[in-house]
Parts: structure tokens; sequence; C-alpha cells
């Protein structure tokens, strides 16, 4: 079986949407492959109740309790990295991770790592990616499902979902329809990957 880990910093729903794909899809029969754990860096967040109320094991790592960026990664490196047993490589999940990561540890998880952004990558790499593009005057807007390389929003493009910017739209409406969306795409784009990289 191969131990898909997740990790969030907030409201989960991305995760959640995930989790019941994973369990509506049968994911453990058809890909070896299930959601082994759920990991945060806010002890508040909200998907974590989500998550234990799944009886998923879940952890918080606090990256408050280290002096450094380095530091933090290396000890959720340690954190994640059991799950690579009995059979490694696990995939790692980045859903609403709102950690810059260390390039060591991109490279540790090097092909092995997706991230959902809620823009249309290229364009809007980075935060308020929603009231950007409302500025810019863009008329649609989205999500990408990625590979995580060292830079920032960038890496291989695995997904995107397009939605209208409707003119009375604020950042807060456009995210909740994006959002929509990238429950949608995400589990489809971990499938899809589960399928392209079978065990053996
Ligand atoms: C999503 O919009 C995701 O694209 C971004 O952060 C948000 C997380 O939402 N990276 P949730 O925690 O999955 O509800």
């Amino acid at each position: 079986m191969r131990n898909i880990v997740i990790l969030i910093s907030g409201s989960g729903s991305n995760m959640s949407a995930i989790v019941q794909a994973a369990m509506a899809e049968k994911w453990s029969q058809r890909w070896a492959a299930r959601v082994a754990c759920v990991i945060s860096n806010q002890a508040a967040a909200k998907g974590l109740a989500w998550a234990q109320a799944q009886a998923l094991p879940t952890h918080v790592l606090s990256h408050r309790d280290f002096a450094t960026r380095e530091a933090f990664d290396a000890a959720l490196q340690q954190q994640i990295d059991p799950y690579d047993l009995p059979q490694a490589p696990c995939l790692l999940v980045l859903a609403g991770f709102m950690r810059i990561l260390t390039p060591e540890f991109v490279a540790h998880y090097q092909g092995r790592m997706l991230n959902i952004h809620p823009s249309l990558l290229p364009a809007f790499t980075g935060l308020n990616t929603h009231a950007r593009a409302i500025q810019a005057g863009c008329r649609v807007a989205g999500a990408t499902v990625h590979q995580v390389t060292a830079e920032l929003d960038h890496g291989p493009i695995l997904a995107q979902a397009v939605v209208p910017i409707l003119p009375d739209d604020s950042a807060a409406t456009l995210a909740a329809r994006v959002l929509t969306q990238e429950h949608r795409i995400y589990p489809r784009a971990i499938a899809d990957w589960l399928r392209q990289h079978p065990l053996g």
C-alpha cells in the first residue's frame, strides 16, 4: 500500500475532497494507495478536526517551535518519512499548506510532491491571487495542480480548471467559485498520478 501524506494549514477543504474521493473511488483497491495521515503546521487548523473525525492519523508540527526554516523542514521530513514504509515512496500532497519550503525539502520529494494553487499558472504566483486577477481585468480565473519544484508555484502543470470572473465579483466570491473547481480537479489529478506511477 502506498501512503499519501497531506499537509494543510487551514480549513482543509481540498484535503477532505481528496479523502472522500479516495474512499468513494476505492483508491486502495485500484491504485494500492491510501491517505495515511494529515499534518498541519497550525494546531487550530479546522481540517485537523475533520480528519480526526474520519479516524485519520493527524500530526501538528508548529513552525513557531523552530528557529529556522531549515530546522522546521527537517523536522517535517522526519515526520513524513516513516510513511514511506512499507512500500516507498509515498506521495506528498500540499493542500493549502501555507509555508515556503526549502530547496532541500523539495529535492527530497522531487517528482512525488503535488500542490494546488488558486490561479491559472503561470499567472499570479504567490498570494492574493483572486484580488489580483480582478484588479488586472481578467475575464477568467482558475486553479492549477502542479508538481512542486524549487521555484515557488512553478513546476510541471498536471491539471487546470477555468471559471469566469463576473462583473460584480469580489475576491471572496471568486475564491468560492474557484475552490469548487479545486475540489474537482485535485482528487482527479492525484488519481491520474497514481495511475501513471504504478507500484513495482
Ligand atoms: C486553496 O484555495 C488552495 O488553492 C490554496 O489554499 C486554499 C486552501 O483551501 N493553496 P483549503 O484549506 O483546502 O480549504
